[in-house]
C-alpha cells in the first residue's frame, strides 16, 4: 500500500539493523571484505529499483575503494542470488559505481514488519521529535497540512514501534501582522469571545478575510492592524490573554478533527511562544557571533550559503518566521535533547529549513545536523467538489457523504451503510491511503474519483 518513498522512509528510520535480510548481506560482505558490520550498515542505503516489486539496497564502491582500500570488489559480485537476494549487480551511474542488491519487496516488507519488532539487546532508545501538521490559525487548513499530518503521524508511529522516545509537536502559526487583521475584523464584525466558542476556525477566517477586504478600500486599516499586532508583540497583558483564549478555542476545535483522523500530539506549540520579548537571548547570541549584519534600513540579515542573505530581524526589531524557528529549535533541544528532529513540511519551504540549519550551525550548535526536513510535494487541484470549502473538516465531511452515496448507488451493496461512524472511517481511510500511495516528493493531482476508489 505504501509508496516507494514511504517505504524508504520506513527502512531508513528502522535503519535496517534488525532486518534479517540486510544482515544476511552484511554477513556475506563482512566475510569477503573484512569491513566491520557496523561500517557496512552505515554504507548500505536504499535505492530506487527499476521494477516495482523490488527493494534495492546499494553499496557505493567509490567509498569502499578509496576510503576503505577494498580491492577485491569482484568477490562481492560472487555472492549467490537466492530466494531473498534476487540479484547482485555492478551499476555505473556517471562517475559513481555501486553494487546493487535486489530483494523481493514483499519478502522484505514482511521481514521488516516481523523482525524489526524486537530491539537489539543493546538498543538504546533515541529521542525523536516529530513536528507535523502545523496549520496557521485563522487560515485554511490546506492539503499541505493534511499531507504533513498523515506523514508525520506515520513517522511518529514508526519510531514508537521501534521503541524510540517520540515527542509529537504541532506548531501552530499564530504570529505576524495578519493577526492584527483578525483583531480588526473581530471588532468590526462585533464578535465577542463567547461567539467564538461555537466555530472559532471559520469565524477567525471570516474576520481575516473581512479585514483584508476593508484594507483594500481604506489604507488606514493596515495601520490599525499593524498597531494591534504591535500591542501583542510588545506583550500587552490584556491583549495576550484575549489572544490566548482565542487560541485555546481554535486548538480544541482542531483536536476534534485530529481525533477523526486518529492523530494525536504530545504538545501544541505556538509561534507566539517565540516573540520579540521571549527570544532576546537567542538574538543576542547571533549578534555576538557576528551572524547578523545590520542593513541601512535597520533590518538584520544573515548570510546562508555562499551568496544569499535572509532577513532574521525586521527593522522595527520584531521577529520573523525564521527567527522564531531558530529560537524554537534551541528551546526544543533544551527540552528534549533530541537525536533527531523531523520537520514534516512541504517542499516549498526548502530554503527556509536550509537557512534554519545553517544559522544554527553558525551558532556553533553541534546538534544542528540533527534537524531533518521531511519534504513532500504539493497536491494540485485540491478543493472540495462543491468548490466551496477550504477547511479540512469540510473535506472530510464531504468524503463521508460521497462514500455513503457511492454505496447506495453500487449494485454490490447489500445493506446500505447507516452507521455514521463507519462512513466517516471509510471516507477518512480513503483520503489517507490515497495520500500514502503517492510518491512523497512529487506534486500530484487530487482526483476525487481516485480517492473514492476504495
Ligand atoms: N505554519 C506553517 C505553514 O503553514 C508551517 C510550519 C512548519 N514548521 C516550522 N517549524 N516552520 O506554512
Amino acid at each position: 500500500m505504501l509508496s516507494h518513498e514511504c517505504m524508504q522512509l520506513t527502512i531508513q528510520s528502522l535503519n535496517c539493523q534488525t532486518c534479517v535480510k540486510q544482515r544476511k548481506i552484511v554477513d556475506s560482505l563482512h566475510k569477503t571484505t573484512k569491513i566491520t558490520p557496523v561500517q557496512l550498515q552505515t554504507l548500505i542505503h536504499v535505492g530506487n529499483p527499476k521494477e516495482k516489486g523490488k527493494i534495492e539496497l546499494n553499496l557505493p564502491l567509490n567509498i569502499l575503494e578509496t576510503s576503505l582500500g577494498i580491492t577485491n570488489v569482484n568477490e562481492i559480485l560472487k555472492i549467490h542470488p537466492d530466494d531473498i537476494i534476487k540479484s547482485v549487480q555492478l551499476v555505473r551511474d556517471r562517475a559513481n559505481r555501486k553494487i546493487s542488491f535486489e530483494i523481493d519487496r514483499s519478502i522484505f516488507i514482511k521481514d521488516v514488519i516481523e523482525n524489526c519488532y524486537y530491539p537489539e539487546v543493546n538498543f538504546k532508545p533515541k529521542n525523536i521529535v516529530v513536528e507535523y501538521s502545523s496549520p496557521n490559525v485563522a487560515k485554511p487548513f490546506h492539503f499541505g497540512h493534511l499531507r504533513s499530518t498523515i506523514l508525520g503521524n506515520f513517522l511518529s508511529n514508526l519510531n514508537l514501534f521501534i521503541k524510540n522516545n517520540v515527542t509529537r509537536i504541532n506548531y501552530l502559526g499564530d504570529w505576524g501582522t495578519q493577526f492584527g487583521f483578525i483583531k480588526v475584523g473581530l471588532k468590526d464584525l462585533n464578535y465577542n469571545l463567547d461567539s467564538l466558542k461555537t466555530d472559532p476556525i471559520k469565524i477567525l477566517y471570516q474576520c481575516y478575510v473581512h479585514a483584508n477586504k476593508m484594507a483594500e478600500k481604506d489604507p488606514e486599516i493596515l495601520e490599525r492592524a499593524k498597531a494591534e499586532f504591535v500591542k501583542l508583540e510588545q506583550g500587552s497583558a490584556n491583549d495576550l490573554k484575549h489572544w490566548q483564549q482565542i487560541l485555546n478555542f481554535t486548538k480544541n476545535e482542531l483536536v476534534k478533527t485530529y481525533e477523526r483522523l486518529g492523530v494525536t500530539f504530545d504538545e501544541y506549540n505556538y509561534e507566539s511562544m517565540y516573540s520579540q520579548k521571549d527570544i532576546g537571548d537567542v538574538i543576542d547570541t547571533m549578534r555576538k557571533k557576528h551572524i547578523l549584519k545590520k542593513q541601512p534600513d535597520g533590518k538584520e540579515v544573515a548570510e546562508v550559503g555562499t551568496d544569499k542573505t535572509v532577513t532574521v530581524i525586521k527593522s522595527d526589531g520584531s521577529t520573523l518566521y525564521l527567527s522564531r524557528d531558530i529560537a524554537a529549535a534551541i528551546d526544543r533541544f533544551k527540552k528534549y535533547n533530541f537525536d533527531k528532529m523531523y520537520y514534516v513540511v512541504a517542499n516549498d519551504q526548502n530554503d527556509h529549513f536550509y537557512a534554519l540549519r545553517s544559522i544554527l550551525h553558525k551558532m556553533d550548535l553541534p546538534w544542528s545536523d540533527r534537524l531533518v526536513h521531511v519534504k513532500f510535494g504539493r497536491i494540485k487541484g485540491m478543493s472540495s467538489r462543491k468548490g466551496t470549502s477550504v477547511f479540512l473538516q469540510d473535506i472530510l465531511d464531504e468524503c463521508k457523504e460521497l462514500i455513503v452515496k457511492r454505496q447506495i448507488e453500487s449494485p454490490t451493496t447489500k445493506v446500505p451503510i447507516s452507521n455514521d461512524h463507519i462512513s466517516d472511517i471509510l471516507g477518512i481511510s480513503c483520503v489517507i491511503i490515497n495520500d500514502l500511495k503517492q510518491r512523497r516528493q512529487r506534486d500530484y493531482e487530487f482526483d476525487w474519483d481516485k480517492v473514492l476508489q476504495y
